[in-house]
C-alpha cells in the first residue's frame, strides 16, 4: 500500500518543527509503505549518480532520514558515510542498517555540528523539497565541503522553481567552481497518487 496522504502532508510542512512531528510517527513506516510503495526513486538515483561524477569520502547525507542513500552509497563501495537529520526518530531507523560511520541531529536552516571543509562530499535525496529545507540551505552545504568536492542534491522540480534556487547558486559563485543539474523521475512505473509523476532535478555542485 502506498503512503501517498502522507507524503502529501510532508509536502505541506511549515518548518522545522513541522518536520520534527511528521516524521516522528512516520519513521516505523516509511521504507515500507512509503519508499517501496511509492517506488521511489531518489535515494538510488543520487547514490549513482555520486559514484560516477567522484565517489569521495568522507561524505555527509543531508536528510539521511531512514537511511536508504546511506545503503545505496554502501553497495558502490563508498563506506564512510556519515547522515544528519533533523529527526531522531528517523535517524533511529537509519542507525539500524549499520551503513553509517556516524549520525547526528541538525537543522539544515541553522548550522549543522560539522568542521568547516569537512567533507569531501556531500549527498542528499528527498529533503530539498516541498515544505522542508530551500536554497537558504546551500552557504551551509557548501560550508562543510572541502576544495573541490563535490554534492548531489536531489530537488523536487517544483520546488526548485518555485524558490528560485538558480538564483542562490549564482550568487553563491566565489565559493562554487561549477553546478548543473539533470532530470529525473522521483517515483518508478507502479507508483500512483497525486505525486507519482512528480519530477526531480539531480542538482551537482563542485566547490572552488
Ligand atoms: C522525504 S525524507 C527523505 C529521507 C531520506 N533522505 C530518503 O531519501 O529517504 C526528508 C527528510 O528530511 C528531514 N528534514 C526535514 N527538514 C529538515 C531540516 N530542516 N534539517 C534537516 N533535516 C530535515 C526529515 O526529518 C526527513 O528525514
Amino acid at each position: 500500500m502506498t503512503n501517498d496522504p502522507d507524503l502529501s502532508k510532508a509536502y505541506g510542512l511549515q518548518g522545522p518543527e513541522a518536520s520534527q512531528k511528521l516524521y516522528a510517527a512516520w519513521a516505523d513506516t516509511y521504507d515500507t509503505d512509503f519508499a517501496a510503495g511509492m517506488h521511489y526513486l531518489a535515494p538510488q538515483a543520487v547514490a549513482d549518480c555520486y559514484a560516477k561524477i567522484s565517489g569521495a569520502s568522507p561524505v555527509l547525507d543531508l536528510g539521511a532520514g531512514t537511511g536508504l542513500l546511506g545503503q545505496a552509497l554502501v553497495q558502490h563501495g563508498i563506506t564512510h558515510v556519515d547522515g544528519t537529520d533533523i529527526s531522531p526518530e528517523m535517524l533511529e531507523q537509519a542507525k539500524k542498517k549499520g551503513v553509517y560511520n556516524r549520525v547526528f541531529e541538525g537543522d539544515l536552516t541553522g548550522q549543522l555540528d560539522v568542521a568547516t571543509g569537512a567533507y569531501d562530499g556531500i549527498v542528499s535525496s528527498g529533503t530539498f523539497t516541498h515544505g522542508h529545507v530551500g536554497p537558504e540551505a546551500m552557504a551551509e552545504v557548501l560550508r562543510c565541503m572541502s576544495h573541490g568536492a563535490w554534492a548531489v542534491l536531489s530537488v523536487n522540480a517544483a520546488h526548485w522553481d518555485a524558490l528560485g534556487f538558480a538564483v542562490t547558486l549564482n550568487r553563491l559563485t566565489p565559493e562554487i567552481a561549477t553546478w548543473r543539474k539533470q532530470a529525473f523521475a522521483l517515483y518508478g512505473a507502479g507508483s500512483t497518487g497525486p505525486h507519482a509523476k512528480d519530477k526531480g532535478w539531480l542538482l551537482q555542485i563542485c566547490t572552488a
